[in-house]
C-alpha cells in the first residue's frame, strides 16, 4: 500500500487531540479540569523530549572540547534576580477588564475575544497598562517573613553566570569556552496559549559562550549557523525555518543584539530559539552585586577583562511542538483508506521499532525477538487486533519501523520489516534484523 497524497497540519487542534489520545502531551492534573499553562508528557512524549535533549547535549556539549555542562538548582539566592535585572525589568504590560475581571497582555489585544460579562458586545472595559512581573514566587523554609521569599528561575542561565568562576577553574577552561545546561524554567505568563507554545513551566536548553569582546561577531555568527543546522538535522523543513533579527525596540534588558530562529507553526511564524549577545551585562552585574570579581585575564596581556557572552537558548517544549507539527500528515491511501502519520525523524521518534506478531499464537517467538531488539532500540510490542490497525497506531505514534512475525517466520526464520514513510515491506532474516534496523536508522539519523 502506498500513500497517494498527504495533507499537512493546518489546525493546532488536530495535533492537540492526537497528543492527548496517544499520550504524548495532555493537560496537567486533567481530572481536576487542568491548570492553565501546565502540561504533562505521557509515555511517548517523555521519550520524544528525552531524545531531543540527548541530541542537543550531544551536539552542544559532548562533540565539542570548548563547551562543558552543568545542572544547577532551580532556586537561587534572591539577590541573583536583583543583579540579573529580572526583579526590575522582567515584566509584561498588562490590562484588566473591569467587567469580566480577566487580565490581558497590553501588546496582545487583537484576539482577546468577547467580554463574558457584557453579552452581545465585544467591548471590554480595560484599565490602563500596568507592569506585571513574570517571576513565580515561592517560600523557602518555615519562616513567614519576607526574607524567606524566593523565585523559581525564569531562565536557566543565571546559575551559569553565578557559577562561572567555579566551573571555569574546575574544568580548566580558557576563554573562549561555553557552559551549557538543560532545565526547567518558570514564568507567570499572563496568557498561556497555543498548547505548550507559551506555558508557565517549561524546559530550556541554554549555552552561554564566554569570549573576548573583539570576537563577539565571529562567535555570534558561528552559533547562529550551528543552531540552524541542528534544527535542520532534526528534520524541521527548511522552508518552515527562518531567522529574524530583533529590532532595537524589541531587545530584552540584557541584550545588545538578538536573532530568533522561527518555525512556521499553524498559528504563524514564531520563535523557537533565541541567539543573544548579552555583552558583559550578567558577569558585570553579578561582580557588582556579590563583590566577587568575575573578570578574567587575557593570556598574552596583564590586564583583565570581562568576557562577552553569546547565548543560545531553545525551549525544549517549543521545539517538541515544532517537531510534532512538522511531522504531522493525513494521507490518502490506495483503496480509499487514509492514515494519520507522524513523519518524525528517526533520531527523536519515541519508539524506534514495533514488534507485531500476526497472531497471538506466535507470542513466544515474537517475545524472544522483542527481547533481542530491546538491547539496541526502544521497542513496543503489540499483538492485539488486526495488523492494518496496528500499523496505523504505530504510524500515529511516529514509529519508523514495524517488524511482523508471521506463520512463515517459524520455518524460514525471516520477518517482514515495514518502513513507516513509504510503507515499503522487506523480508529480513531474524539473525540479521537488528543490524538491518540499525543501518536503516543510522541512514536517516
Ligand atoms: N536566557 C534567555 C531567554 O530566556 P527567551 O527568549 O526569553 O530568552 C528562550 O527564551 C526560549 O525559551 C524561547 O525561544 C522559547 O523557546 C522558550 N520559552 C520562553 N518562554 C516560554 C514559555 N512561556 N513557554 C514555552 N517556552 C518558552
Amino acid at each position: 500500500m502506498t500513500a497517494a497524497s498527504g495533507r499537512r497540519l493546518t489546525q493546532l487542534d488536530e495535533l492537540v487531540s492526537l497528543c492527548a489520545r496517544r499520550g504524548y502531551i495532555f493537560p496537567s492534573s486533567e481530572i481536576y479540569g487542568g491548570i492553565n499553562g501546565f502540561w504533562d508528557y505521557g509515555p511517548l512524549g517523555v521519550e520524544l523530549k528525552n531524545n531531543v535533549k540527548a541530541r542537543w547535549w550531544q551536539r552542544v556539549v559532548r562533540e565539542r572540547a570548548d563547551v562543558v555542562g552543568m545542572d544547577s538548582a532551580i532556586i537561587s539566592h534572591p539577590r541573583t534576580w536583583d543583579a540579573s535585572g529580572h526583579t526590575e525589568h522582567f515584566s509584561d504590560p498588562m490590562v484588566d477588564c473591569r467587567a469580566c475581571k480577566k487580565r490581558f497582555r497590553a501588546d496582545q489585544l487583537d484576539d482577546i475575544g468577547p467580554c463574558s460579562a457584557r453579552e452581545g458586545t465585544s467591548e471590554h472595559d480595560l484599565t490602563s497598562p500596568r507592569k506585571f512581573n513574570l517571576m513565580l514566587e515561592t517560600r523557602v523554609g518555615a519562616s513567614e517573613d519576607a526574607a524567606a521569599a524566593a523565585y523559581l528561575r525564569p531562565e536557566t542561565c543565571q546559575p551559569i553566570f553565578t557559577g562561572f568562576k567555579r566551573v571555569r577553574e574546575a574544568a580548566r577552561q580558557k576563554i573562549p569556552f561555553g557552559i551549557a545546561q538543560i532545565g526547567k524554567a518558570f514564568r507567570n505568563e499572563i496568557n498561556p496559549r497555543n498548547f505548550t507554545f507559551r506555558s508557565r513551566e517549561f524546559e530550556q536548553a541554554e549555552m552561554e559562550f564566554f569570549c573576548h569582546p573583539d570576537e563577539r561577531e565571529k562567535w555570534f555568527d558561528h552559533w547562529c549557523n550551528e543552531r540552524m543546522r541542528f534544527h535542520q538535522e532534526l528534520g524541521l523543513a527548511p522552508d518552515s525555518l527562518r531567522t529574524r533579527p530583533h529590532g532595537r525596540d524589541e531587545l530584552a534588558h540584557y541584550c545588545k543584539k538578538a536573532v530568533d530562529i522561527e518555525f512556521r507553526f499553524p498559528f504563524g511564524w514564531q520563535e523557537i530559539e533565541g541567539i543573544h549577545d548579552r555583552g558583559d551585562w550578567d558577569l558585570s552585574r553579578h561582580s557588582e552585586y556579590s563583590g566577587k570579581d568575575l573578570s578574567v585575564s587575557a593570556e598574552d596581556q596583564k590586564q583583565r577583562f570581562m568576557p562577552t557572552v553569546i547565548e543560545t537558548s531553545v525551549g525544549i517544549d517549543r521545539l517538541c511542538l515544532a517537531l510534532l507539527a512538522n511531522a504531522y500528515a493525513v494521507e490518502e491511501l490506495d483503496g480509499g483508506d487514509s492514515r494519520t502519520v507522524l513523519h518524525l525523524h528517526a533520531s527523536v521518534a519515541p519508539i524506534q521499532v514495533a514488534v507485531l506478531p500476526l497472531s497471538k499464537k506466535l507470542a513466544d517467538p515474537a517475545h524472544a525477538l522483542e527481547s533481542r531488539l530491546r538491547r539496541h532500540f526502544n521497542v513496543f510490542y503489540d499483538d492485539a487486533g488486526n495488523i492494518g490497525r496496528r500499523y496505523r497506531r504505530q504510524d500515529e505514534a511516529g514509529t519508523p519501523f514495524c517488524v511482523t512475525y508471521d506463520f512463515d517466520s517459524v520455518d524460514d526464520q525471516q520477518v517482514t520489516v515495514r518502513e513507516r514513510d513509504a510503507m515499503k515491506q522487506e523480508r529480513i532474516t531474524i539473525d540479521g534484523v537488528a543490524d538491518y534496523l540499525r543501518e536503516q536508522l543510522e541512514c536517516t539519523a
